[in-house]
């Protein structure tokens, strides 16, 4: 069931273009709110090398990376302290890009900020740290454009490239819920609002 302003790219994925475009001031605000107080990091993989983007969270559990692996904490490891809330300017325009996709019970308790600088990517991988694959993986994409590569369930099938711009909202769930995905590396340029960066944020229900 398509809408007019929702186009779906892939069976489960749905691109809600410019949607948080109006929304960006107001988004931007939020985040510099949260970094704040839990500031961006380039957090170690597993394999002991630190990530080229820099990441922060909101919300009552945030996604960490380090030596020991991948997972949901309740705190912030660098502060010791729970991770800020998550501002409402946030999680009801997460709400609202999932009802639109289909997903009306969404209920976000992580939301994931990813700082892009020019030359940062993101290899393919799937999220499925989650407990729960019924809820989708709501993306905003704010500031200098990113090429998203969408892959299906299979690490073996050629990645599509979707080219995400400031304000895109891309939702994916139901049989694309574990679809591999990752972000080319970044090009560099200035956006107007947001300079030389890229602010993704992804809302997931962790717990
Ligand atoms: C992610 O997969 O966590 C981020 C995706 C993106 O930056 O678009
Ligand atoms: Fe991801």
């Amino acid at each position: 069931m398509a809408r007019p302003d929702v186009v779906t790219v892939a069976a489960g994925v749905f691109l809600l273009r410019g949607f948080a475009r109006d929304l960006d001031v107001a988004l931007l605000q939020a985040v510099e709110e949260v970094t704040a107080i839990s500031p961006l990091r380039h957090s170690l993989t597993p394999g002991g090398q630190a990530m080229s983007l820099a990441m922060s969270n909101c919300g009552p559990l945030g996604w960490v990376s380090s030596r020991s692996g991948y997972r949901y904490e309740a705190r912030d490891p660098m502060t010791g302290q729970p991770w800020p809330a998550m501002p409402a300017s946030l999680s009801d325009l997460a709400l609202r890009a999932a009802a639109q996709a289909g997903f009306a019970h969404f209920r976000p308790d992580a939301c994931l900020i990813n700082q892009y600088a020019p030359g940062s990517k993101l290899s393919l991988h799937q999220d499925k740290d989650e407990a729960d694959f019924s809820q989708p993986i709501v993306s905003v994409s704010l500031g200098l454009p990113a090429v998203f590569l969408l892959g299906t369930t299979q690490r073996r099938d050629l990645p599509q490239r979707l080219r995400l711009i400031h304000g895109d909202v891309l939702v994916w769930g139901g049989p694309a819920r574990l679809a591999f995905h990752g972000v080319m590396t970044l090009s560099d340029g200035a956006h107007a609002l947001l300079g030389r960066r890229r602010v993704n944020l992804t809302f997931r229900k962790a717990a």
